[in-house]
């Protein structure tokens, strides 16, 4: 049996592969006519936490493509009950087509796919979110067009959609600026592969004068629920606010993967404001992962 096509982070397509991707999804977003390629086809999803976003994107998507999706969560499935994630993905390949999953430990999503028949998406683990890039990127270049040579500002957590801005920029050849706190960087390992793609800072300020594109995410990601004081404290100099804007270029744009936390890590201002595009950045979530769905099911 051929080895299965997985999408487990950004670095498992090209950045030709990225692009034509993004191209792909710009397409089936301005396409009006049915198209069904993946009739009879399911896929399975596992969310070990909560989603709006990537449950129903992915939902609708396999709808929309003919196919169907079945949510899957461990308080009413085995998996909740301690039956082994090698297991579960040996006996689910075997009566889906593609399975995404949505876990608290990276390696859980790493696992199921080494036993897996079928592919595999990563629809979020504590360290990464490349399905967020996918549709971030689309987004951008609906906009802005090309984002090689541009520069991108990251302000504050050093969490999943972080460390795969980092991946992106390595694929897609921009400069990404990162300001973080202390204590709150990406992986040492990620940012040394980058090489002088990514400069780490501690100065919002410093990162965001003359970007393209500015982009943030919550304090406290699913899972820290219980470090929400202390990183509420520490991450006091990150929010994103008219005056920090105003130092970014002049038509740069501010993208959130949502849930946001008005007042937190962006003002109300920002997340309503005309430099946002959070709202098409979340639509193409679906445009995005349609585009992946196909190139995993049929290349
Ligand atoms: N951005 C994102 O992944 O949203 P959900 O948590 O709602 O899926
Ligand atoms: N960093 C956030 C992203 C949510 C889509 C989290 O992991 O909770």
């Amino acid at each position: 049996m051929a080895e299965p096509r997985h999408f487990i982070t950004l670095l498992d397509i090209s950045g030709a592969e990225f692009r034509r991707l993004i191209d792909r999804a710009m397409q089936l977003k301005a396409a009006r006519e049915t198209y069904e390629p993946f009739k009879n086809k399911v896929l399975g999803m596992i969310f070990e936490k909560s989603s709006t976003r990537t449950r129903v994107s992915f939902e609708a998507g396999m709808v929309q493509f003919g196919g169907a999706a079945i949510f899957l969560s461990p308080r009413d499935t085995q998996l909740g009950r301690g039956e082994p994630i090698e297991d579960s993905a040996r006996v689910l390949s075997r009566m889906v087509d593609v399975v995404m999953l949505r876990t608290h430990v990276h390696a859980t999503v790493e696992t199921f796919a080494q036993h897996s028949r079928v592919p595999v998406i990563n629809g979020l683990t504590d360290r990464f979110h490349p399905c967020q890039l996918l549709a971030d990127m689309q987004t951008f270049v609906e906009h802005r067009g090309d984002i090689a040579g541009r520069t991108v500002a990251w302000i504050g957590d050093g969490n999943n959609v972080c460390q795969t801005y980092i991946h992106a920029a390595e694929l897609l050849d921009f400069e990404l600026r990162i300001a973080c706190p202390h204590g709150y960087e990406p992986e040492h390992e990620l940012l040394t592969a980058a090489g002088d793609r990514v400069t780490l800072l501690r100065d919002a300020r410093e990162a965001v004068r003359n970007a393209d594109l500015v982009v943030t995410d919550v304090w406290a990601s699913m899972g820290q629920e219980e470090e929400q004081g202390a990183r509420a404290a520490a991450f006091q100099a990150y929010c994103v606010d008219g005056a920090l804007m105003a130092l970014a270029r002049p038509d740069a744009v501010f993208m959130h993967c949502l849930p946001a936390h008005r007042g937190e890590e962006v003002t109300a201002e920002v997340l309503e404001g005309r430099q946002s595009i959070v709202w098409d950045e979340a639509e193409n979530r679906l445009h995005a992962q349609k585009a992946l769905l196909e190139l995993l099911l049929t290349g």
